[in-house]
């Protein structure tokens, strides 16, 4: 080993160099040689110690760098999980709000407007001719919203919409028979039957208008009109709401 030759040559160096050897003659040699040896074995033991401390602490390193990177590769994925759940919270947020938002349009935009009446709440009524055509009926099957008003016969829009209106008129043959859907005073669509040899005449009509709230919508006889009803219900208004606009 090279340490050794070194260590060794020291040794012989110091040997030649030390002052008064010539006159030590007596000493035994041979024993203080062997003591050198034994240091120089001693010292090489201690080198090699120090050595697999050495291989020790750096296997000792790196395993600690091994842990690092791997608690370093672990933080990155824990931040990009986060960021992950961040944008899926902000997505969650914003989806919330527009399931608020919709449930409240939704409940804003479609009021619930719908009525249904017939001419008679009892008995037999024969309706016209009469100067006052305005067909008021006054048997009210529904009526939510409030719409309809059955002392005046008249339905008053109570949103901008588009409705969905219609009616059926039922006569004799004495008269014209059928009736006028108005719109504020403007007739619309109609039922109309003249006077003819068979006895009893029926017919009805449907629309849909667009209304704009407080327009009003009612039925009209025609002049010299008549129609007639009674429990069977033959003579009817009915009207709802299709959607706002
Ligand atoms: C220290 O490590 C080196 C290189 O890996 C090796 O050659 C040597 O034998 C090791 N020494 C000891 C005392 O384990
Ligand atoms: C440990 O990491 C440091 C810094 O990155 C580096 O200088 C060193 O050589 C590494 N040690 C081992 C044993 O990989
Ligand atoms: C989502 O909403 C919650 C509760 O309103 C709030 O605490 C949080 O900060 C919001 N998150 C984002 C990313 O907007």
């Amino acid at each position: 080993m090279e340490l050794r030759a070194l260590l060794l040559l020291t040794l012989l160096g110091l040997l030649f160099v030390e002052p008064g050897f010539g006159q030590r003659v007596d000493m035994d040699i041979s024993e203080w040689l062997s003591d050198k040896i034994e240091l120089i074995k001693n010292l090489e033991d201690k080198l090699k110690q120090l050595e697999t401390r050495q291989n020790d602490s750096e296997a000792l390193e790196a395993k600690l760098n091994a842990t690092v990177d791997e608690v370093t590769r672990q933080k990155a994925e824990v931040d990009g999980l986060r960021k992950e759940n961040e944008g899926l919270q902000t997505r969650l947020n914003a989806t919330e709000m527009e399931i608020d938002k919709l449930k409240q349009s939704g409940a804003k935009s479609a009021p619930q407007i719908a009525f249904s009446a017939s001419l008679a709440n009892f008995g037999e009524i024969y309706r016209g001719p009469c100067t006052d055509k305005t067909l008021i009926f006054k048997r009210v099957f529904s009526n939510t919203g409030s719409g309809y008003d059955p002392d005046t016969g008249i339905f008053t829009a109570p949103v901008n919409g588009l409705y969905f209106l219609s009616f059926s008129t039922y006569g004799y043959n004495t008269h014209v028979m059928g009736a006028i859907l108005m719109k504020n005073g403007v007739g619309q669509i109609s039922t109309y039957d003249n006077p003819s040899v068979d006895s009893s005449d029926s017919s009805s009509n449907a629309v849909v208008l667009q209304l704009a709230a407080g327009d009003k919508v009612y039925m009209e006889l025609w002049d010299n009109g008549r129609v007639f009803d009674n429990l069977n219900g033959h003579t009817t208004f009915s009207g709802f709401l299709v959607f706002p606009v």
